[in-house]
């Protein structure tokens, strides 16, 4: 899985990569906070500002983002990721693109209250993020209770929340957080790339789906506002795995590790139930 900080490949000199594409990189977000789509309108173009802003939460390498921007030029896209490598070469895309509507924000998971207001985003992707299948990490993943409520804070009523997964723990996961956070899933997919085939493709989908992977979808709108959001699901993923543990099938990644540990425990119960 990505490492948070990832090792540098040779010859790269992180700063001077940062610098290099400092414009196409959002220092002090927070100033924006209320007025992005205006804010961030290309100095000497008219018109009233962006229609929407949308986050990519978890950017990574910018691929998403970059193709979403290009696409959609009256769209403001901020990619967010906690990695610094990652935004030199989001950044880097983005100007090598000459983008406008595009724009990395240095970030963790946690901040956007800080840097959005009430409402002001229209849709939040989280495209592959990572899982964290440890009981004890779970409040880092991006679908935990606790971030889906900062994000409820600053999506529009009529916004939504898009994931895109390889893990069925993950997104089974994500579920039980989503119900509690008070959302209502408006759209589910088991195969996500057939159902929307023009859909835009992150570093991860392209790496994973050559691997395997199927990408499945939710995504949630918010709905009436719980009156107490207690945490009553299960913490581990591996209370999500299937019985059969995929077998003969695709393995999530970051799980791999565990599957095999697990595999290798039913053989020994199975051995040892036949002794
Ligand atoms: C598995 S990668 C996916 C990257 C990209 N979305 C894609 O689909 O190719 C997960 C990304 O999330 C970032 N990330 C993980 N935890 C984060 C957090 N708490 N806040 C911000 N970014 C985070 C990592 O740095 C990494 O770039």
């Amino acid at each position: 899985m990505h490492a948070m900080h990832a090792r540098l490949p040779v010859n790269f000199v992180l700063e001077e990569r940062l610098e290099r594409y400092a414009d196409a990189i959002e220092k002090q977000p927070a100033v924006y906070r209320g007025c992005w789509t205006r804010a961030c309108w290309p100095l000497g173009k008219s018109g009233n500002g962006f229609d929407e802003a949308r986050v990519d939460l978890g950017c990574g390498k910018g691929a998403f983002i970059v193709e979403s921007a290009r696409r959609e030029p009256n769209v403001l896209f901020v990619g967010i990721d906690a990695e610094p490598l990652c935004m030199a070469y989001a950044a880097q895309r983005i100007m090598e693109a000459d983008l406008r509507n595009a724009v990395v924000v240095p970030l963790q998971g946690d901040a956007l209250q800080r840097i959005f207001a009430p409402g002001e985003v229209s849709t939040i992707h989280l495209n592959f993020p990572t899982p964290y299948p440890r009981k004890r990490d779970a409040a880092r993943r991006l679908v935990s209770l606790e971030r889906l409520i900062e994000y409820r804070e600053v999506l529009a009523d009529s916004g939504t929340l898009r994931l895109r997964t390889d893990s069925q723990p993950l997104r089974d996961f994500a579920l039980t957080q989503l119900d509690l956070a008070g959302y209502r899933i408006v759209h589910s997919s088991e195969d996500e790339r057939a159902e929307h085939p023009d859909e835009p493709s992150s570093e991860y989908e392209e790496r994973l789906c050559a691997a395997g992977a199927h990408v499945l979808a939710l995504w949630a709108s918010p709905a009436n506002k719980p009156v107490c959001s207690e945490q009553t699901a299960s913490l581990s993923l591996v209370d999500y795995l299937p019985e059969d543990l995929f077998e003969g099938r695709y393995v999530p990644h970051g799980m791999e590790q565990t599957i095999v540990n697990l595999r290798r425990q039913k053989e020994r119960a199975a051995r040892g139930g036949r002794a």
